[in-house]
Formats: C-alpha cells, sequence, structure tokens
C-alpha cells in the first residue's frame, strides 16, 4: 500500500522499481507498475518478491509511470488485487493507498452503468469513477468530482495515456512530491525517493495535483494553490545498510547519535533558553500521551515521568483505544508520539482531542508528516530515517523528547532530577552497551529454543519490559509478555516453568528489594532467569541465572539502557531463529489506515 510516480527524461522503470525496493520493508505483499508509451499503458503486476517483479517488468519502456507494492486489505493477495487497476477503456490507470469506505455502493452503481471490474479491490472503483466523470477527455477536472464522492483515507496517483498525464491527490493517507531537475517524483514516504531529490513538497488534505517534468500545479477546493517547497535534511546515506547485516542492527547502533541529536534540539548550551519550540499551552492543567505500540510505550513511560513531576494528572492511552472518558477539555495538553507521524490511529486521537479544546502537540521522526500539520506544535526527534518495522531508534528518541518536555513544563523538578546532565552522557552509556554485546548475544542463543517468555520490571521498568516484549513478538516471533513483576502472583504465575524464562529488568531504585523478591519468587518455580542490573551489582548476580551488565546510571537514564539491552537480545534472538528482522511477517512500518 505505497504509492511512487516518476515523470521526466530517464527511463521511468528502473526508478520506479529502485524506489520500490526502498518501501518494500513496509507493505509488501505485491507489487505492479504501469507505464505510459507508444503503444498505451503497459503494465506488469507480480506477486512474490520484488526481485522477481522487476525481472518481470525491466522491458517496460517509457518515461511516465506509477508503481505500488501492496499490503492486502480489501480483497486477497492475487495478481488481479495488485496495483495499478484500470477503467474499461484501458487509457487511465489507477495506484491508491488508503481505504474506499463507500466502495460497495460506488462499485454497484458503476456495475449498473456498464463498468466491468477485475478485482475484489476498493481501489479498483477509483479508476472507473474518473472514467465515468469523463476522464479520457480531461483527467484533472473528472479526478476532482471523482475525489468529491469517494470517502475515506486516500492516496492516489493517476496516469492518463491520451495525455501523458500524471494526477495526484491526497486525503488524510501520506503523499509527498520530489522537486528534481527536469523531473518529479511521486511516493508515499521520502526515503523512497531520497537518492534523486533534495527537495520536497507534501501536499496537503483535498489536494489535487497534475506533476510534469517542470513540477507540479496544485488545487484545492477548486482553486489553485501554493504549496511550500522544502529541503529535505536526511541523505541516501542514511537509508543503507552500511555493512549491517539489517536495518535493525544499524539502528541500533545508531542511538548514541540519535539521543544526542535528539537532545541537542532542547538543550542549548548553559545560560541560554531552552530551544524546545513554545508549547502551544505552557501551564496545563492535564496531560494525555497518545501514541500506539512502541511508541504508546514512550506515552507510558511520560505517564510515569511527567506524572512525577508536574503534580497535575497525566495519562497515557492506546490511541486506538481512545474513549470519550479520556478528556479533560479545554486547558489540557495532549501529545501524541509517532515516528512516523502518519499512524491513522494517532491522528484520530489527536483529532479528537483536538476536537475536545485541548491544545496539542506532536512528537514525529518526520518532517512535514500528516501529524505535525493537525498538532498545535511540533518536537521532533532527530532519529533520522528508520527503516526496520521494529522501531528501535526511534523509540529512545521518543524517550529523550520526553525528558525535554519535562525539562520544560517542570524545570525546576527536572533540573533537581539532573535530567539535563543524564542526557548528555547518555549516549556514551548506550555506547559501552553496543561495544560489548557477547553476554547479550549469548543470552539470545539461550532463548532462541522456548515458545513463551515473560520479561518483568517494576515502576519506568515495566513500559520498557512490554516494549521488550513487542520486540521479542514482532521480530523473533518469541511469545514474550511484558508484566509488572508485583502481578506475576495474580495469576501468570501458573505459566512459570523451566521451559519459560523470565528476563528481569532490576534498577536502583525504591523498587529494588522488591524486584530482587520477585526474582526469589520466580526462580523457585523453575524458569531461568536473566538479569538487567548494573555491573557492579553484585546482589543481583548472586539471586540471577544470568546478568547482563549495563553501566551505573541514574533512575530516569535506567529505562533507556534496559531498552538497548531487550532491543539487542530480540535481535540476536531473531537471528538465531531464522527470522526475516528487517521484514516480519504480516507487519507494515507504518499503518496508514484505521
Ligand atoms: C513496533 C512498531 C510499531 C509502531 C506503531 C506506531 O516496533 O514499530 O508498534 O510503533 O505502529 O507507529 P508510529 O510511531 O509511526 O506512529
Amino acid at each position: 500500500m505505497r504509492n511512487l510516480g516518476y515523470v521526466g527524461y530517464r527511463p521511468a522503470v528502473p526508478v520506479l522499481l529502485n524506489s520500490l525496493e526502498r518501501v518494500t520493508y513496509r507493505g509488501y505483499d505485491s507489487f505492479g507498475v504501469a507505464l505510459v508509451d507508444h503503444n498505451g499503458i503497459e503494465m506488469v503486476k507480480s506477486l512474490g518478491t520484488v526481485e522477481e517483479h522487476r525481472k518481470r517488468a525491466e522491458h517496460l519502456q517509457g518515461s511516465i509511470g506509477i508503481d505500488h507494492t501492496r499490503w492486502a486489505t480489501v480483497g486477497g493477495v492475487s495478481e488481479a488485487n495488485a496495483h495499478p487497476h484500470m477503467d474499461c477503456t484501458g487509457d487511465i490507470a489507477i495506484v491508491h493507498n488508503g481505504d474506499i469506505d463507500n466502495f460497495r455502493h460506488l462499485k454497484q452503481r458503476l456495475q449498473s452503468e456498464g463498468h466491468v471490474f477485475k478485482s475484489e479491490t476498493d481501489s479498483e472503483v477509483i479508476a472507473h469513477l474518473i472514467e465515468a466523470h469523463g476522464g479520457r477527455q480531461s483527467l484533472v477536472k473528472a479526478t476532482k468530482k471523482a475525489l468529491k464522492e469517494l470517502e475515506g483515507p486516500l492516496a492516489v496517483a493517476v496516469l492518463h495515456r491520451p495525455s501523458r498525464q500524471l494526477v495526484v491527490a491526497r486525503r488524510e493517507s501520506p503523499l509527498v512530491i520530489g522537486l528534481g531537475e527536469g523531473e518529479t517524483f511521486v511516493a508515499s514516504d521520502v526515503p523512497a525517493i531520497l537518492p534523486y531529490i533534495h527537495r520536497v513538497v507534501y501536499l496537503e488534505d483535498g489536494d489535487i495535483a497534475l506533476a510534469s517534468e517542470s513540477g507540479i500545479t496544485v488545487w484545492n477546493s477548486g482553486q489553485e494553490v501554493t504549496r511550500s517547497v522544502h529541503q529535505v535534511a536526511w541523505s541516501a546515506d542514511q537509508i543503507s545498510k552500511a555493512g549491517y547485516d539489517h536495518f535493525m542492527l544499524k539502528e541500533i547502533h545508531e542511538q548514541p547519535q540519535a539521543i544526542h541529536d535528539t537532545a541537542a534540539e532542547g538543550l542549548p548550551a548553559a545560560g541560554q533558553a531552552s530551544a524546545t519550540p513554545m508549547l502551544p499551552v505552557e501551564d496545563p492543567s492535564a496531560v494525555l500521551l497518545l501514541g500506539c505500540g512502541t511508541s504508546y510505550h514512550a506515552a507510558l513511560l511520560g505517564e510515569q515521568v511527567l506524572s512525577s513531576m508536574l503534580g497535575i494528572p497525566v495519562s497515557a492511552r492506546v490511541a486506538s483505544e481512545l474513549h470519550e472518558g479520556a478528556f479533560q477539555g479545554p486547558g489540557s495538553l495532549a501529545v501524541a508520539f509517532s515516528q512516523s507521524g502518519e499512524t491513522s490511529d494517532t491522528i484520530t486521537a489527536l483529532r479528537r482531542a483536538k476536537d475536545s479544546g485541548y491544545r496539542s502537540l506532536a512528537i514525529t521522526n518526520v518532517m512535514g508528516s500528516s501529524i505535525t500539520r493537525l498538532a498545535d506544535s511540533t518536537l521532533y526527534t532527530r532519529a533520522g530515517p528508520e527503516v526496520a518495522v521494529a522501531s528501535t531508534k526511534s523509540f529512545v528518541s521518543q524517550v529523550v523528547a520526553l525528558y525535554l518536555l519535562a525539562l520544560h513544563l517542570a524545570p525546576e523538578r527536572a533540573k533537581a532530577a539532573g535530567i539535563r546532565q543524564q542526557l548528555r552522557s547518555l549516549p556514551s552509556k548506550v555506547g559501552q552497551i553496543l561495544a560489548n554485546t557477547e553476554a547479550i548475544e549469548a543470552a539470545a542463543r539461550g532463548l532462541a529454543p522456548f515458545q513463551h517468555m515473560f520479561i518483568v520490571a517494576k515502576g519506568l521498568g515495566v513500559p520498557v519490559a512490554m516494549e521488550g516484549a513487542l520486540k521479542f513478538k514482532e521480530v523473533a516471533y518469541l511469545h514474550t509478555e511484558g508484566y509488572p513483576a508485583g502481578e506475576l502472583k495474580h495469576g501468570p504465575f501458573a505459566m512459570l516453568d523451566q521451559n519459560t524464562p523470565v528476563i528481569a529488568l532490576v534498577g536502583n531504585d525504591q523498587h529494588r528489594t522488591r524486584m530482587l523478591t520477585a526474582i526469589k519468587e520466580i526462580k523457585a518455580r523453575g524458569p531461568q532467569v536473566i538479569a538487567v542490573a548494573d555491573r557492579d551489582d553484585a546482589e543481583t548476580a548472586a539471586f540471577a541465572d544470568v546478568v547482563i551488565p549495563i553501566p551505573r546510571s541514574d533512575v530516569f537514564m535506567a529505562p533507556v539502557l534496559q531498552t538497548v539491552v531487550l532491543q539487542l537480545m530480540s535481535y540476536y534472538t531473531a537471528r538465531e531463529r531464522g527470522c526475516p528482522i528487517d521484514r516480519p511477517r504480516n507487519l507494515a512500518k507504518s499503518v496508514t489506515v484505521p
């Protein structure tokens, strides 16, 4: 479910397929490409791998085209359902990302008018609807009319044989235009087209654009509009594996830099004012933290950190499960965490918070992403492009951004807690873990044969345990529960035996004694216990079977160090189990549909 398009002077197939290869980590059950050549629109669709698709498509000629990688939602995985989809005449081809909520009704109507459908997808209605509105004669006009009838999020690229035009449109789903010299690129996100461009335009909701070799013309609500051109801060090198076996490992190793760069956003030189962007509300009466998956775990950590410092109600909510009772109303601040800035559930939740009178802040890694346009202000994490499906460097950068927020909202408390100094020494502590992974690799080899596992912790460690468990599930397919240590005796003890290893996160905080007691209780029931603890923590070493040592740190930074250990352990376990680490089954990098 990613769109790409090209119009320019080069042969389009290599450009489109290279770009498509860069986004196949996102959603990838089938592929398709369509080009305009002198015979009409030529199209190739493939199941399987992008390499096979490349072989089948490389004979296509032409310098204007569209392509797509699909992650099935409506209709199974088949060549017929793969994009592009054509109208009845074969003069119009479309690729689409999103959902058409009213497609059944539209399809029935179009069928009754004589249109013949070849797929089970919702997307195909777009091609027939444009045809029905006179698309063969005037593509832009017909696309505008069609869009008025289509309900739901969409990003669409439309190819037109008679005029050799490429028209694109977006509503809620991401779409970016790359501007080159004598060529124009269309993509769902910047990394896909990074090697070719330095300047991009982010289309707004409701925009329709005609892309040509010389750039774009954009309309919204019937009026021609101008959209700003942005310089791209990322470079093409950042999306190569740079000698690592997997993007996930590379991105884990990029964390000292990501922490440094993100902290630099909000930690100006001593004596200067904070560089953190002005908050939309300086003195909120309540804070609501939103996110999905890994980003929700950052929000959960934020709930504990900010509650301890602010003295106002702070709550974290899974964005996809937000209910009306969660909203406090005007004067409150909603903070949405999203690496991509495109997660539909998070965007919807933030919009609902705004509708309830909240001021809003987005914490995101992607400049110009949809959430930045919705939120009143944005704090960027500076993790660089994250390619692996599993979030790693974006999570620790979100945690750093959270501490910047604490420094801004509760400067005295955050200062007293030493947050500023701790952030400055964090990259080198993470670096020490990355430089010495033997113990982690050995522990991962030991975990690889098991089917079930627990990661237990207390306090700030609980969101870390949940995040670690998510990593083991998604990359190593090892069923892992992240659990508050004190809760095991309320049920999960029944699961414990020698076939269920337990990882225990032991910090130097007020929970330490209870954690050590929990380890004793767990060991008495048979499991092997791997503790993650300070390198000089002899007491924990006496209780656990194995200790993974981490540099001594203050309470607030321990979650980051523990996270890095769990990321590495899940990575090495996945490698031991032969899992496709950067492309876990059934997952897409960003989930842009509800
Ligand atoms: C897990 C993972 C997902 C994302 C989630 C939200 O490793 O990557 O759980 O965290 O889909 O994505 P963003 O942060 O882009 O909103």
